[in-house]
């Protein structure tokens, strides 16, 4: 058994300060071990957790138990103070301090779900871009609000399964163009076919990175640090995309989100060997 860091706001907040960008993070935690040992993982990763809020109480830190078997996964998630986090947990100054939001699991979000489109049109009047991973609705509705929501995010990081779901149709083609509509910029991440994207009517598609794969948990938050790294600094689409692979793919190459990332002589190594894959 081994002990990682988890939650896909987590990993990329983490992965995100690893390529050298100034994060801070934002949640609630219990008053436990668990909860202790990921602070401690993020701040050694340099992410500043002074706005981590720590609730003493029966409810404690949420974590997943993965239960690895020959090709599938038994995952058990207890979510814990991930369901409790509410608009009042943050500190809207610190976050305006910022130039960039990002919010994962809308559907973990329970306490706060119903101010997230609030939350974003203040944010977006203060001047920050939105991004937004949704990842599973573990109920399968696709409501509470993410379409109130969608109308602030600048950039939407579903994967395939996610998108189609939010966009109520099986039809992948259907579902960017849909939701192409009313995000300025929509990114599908295909798993081990690399990514897609579109931007107004345009459509971008990049290769996945080859790798040897060891562990796929946490490579599409990995892939959400790689695009944002170079969005943030204004870079074309088709450098977004690549770099969103490259980072997708780093994280594989390693079990759980963050190992690989928080070696930086194998992280160096990997960007080297694979920096062709970089625009
Ligand atoms: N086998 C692979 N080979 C190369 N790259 C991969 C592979 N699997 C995943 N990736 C990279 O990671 C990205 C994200 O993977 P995926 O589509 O599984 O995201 P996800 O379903 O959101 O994952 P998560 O479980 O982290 O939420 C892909 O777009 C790709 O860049
Ligand atoms: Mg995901």
């Amino acid at each position: 058994m081994m002990l990682t860091l988890g939650s896909s706001s987590a990993i990329v907040a983490h992965n995100l300060a690893a390529l050298g960008n100034r994060v801070g993070f934002v949640s609630r935690i219990g008053d436990d071990q668990l909860g202790q040992i990921a602070l401690d993982r993020l701040a050694a990763g340099g992410v500043d957790i002074s706005k981590v809020r720590r609730v003493t109480g029966s409810t404690k830190t949420g974590l997943t138990v993965i239960l690895q078997r020959d090709g599938w996964r038994n995952m058990l998630t207890y979510a814990g103070t991930i369901f409790e986090l509410t608009f009042d947990d943050l500190d809207f100054d610190y976050l305006a301090s910022s130039r960039h939001f990002h919010l994962s699991s809308f559907y973990l979000q329970r306490g706060l779900r119903p101010q997230i489109p609030d939350l974003f049109r203040k944010l977006k009047a203060a001047g920050l871009t939105i991004s937004l991973d949704t990842n599973d609705d573990p109920d399968d509705g696709w409501q509470g609000g993410l379409r109130d929501a969608l109308r602030y995010v600048d950039v939407l990081l579903p994967n395939e399964r996610e998108a189609r779901r939010i966009a109520h149709t099986d039809n992948l083609d259907a579902a960017i163009a849909s939701l192409a509509e009313v995000v300025p910029v929509v990114v599908v991440k295909l798993g081990e076919r690399g990514a897609t994207a579109q931007c107004g009517s345009e459509r971008f598609v990049s290769p996945p990175v080859k790798v040897d794969l060891v562990d796929a948990v946490g490579a599409g938050d990995s892939f959400d640090a790689g695009f944002l790294h170079q969005f943030l600094r204004g870079a074309d689409l088709e450098s977004c995309l690549a770099n969103g692979n490259l980072a997708g793919a780093l994280s594989t190459t390693r079990a759980g989100g963050t190992e690989a990332f928080r070696d930086p002589e194998h992280r160096k190594r990997f960007f080297e060997t694979h920096k062709s894959a970089m625009t």
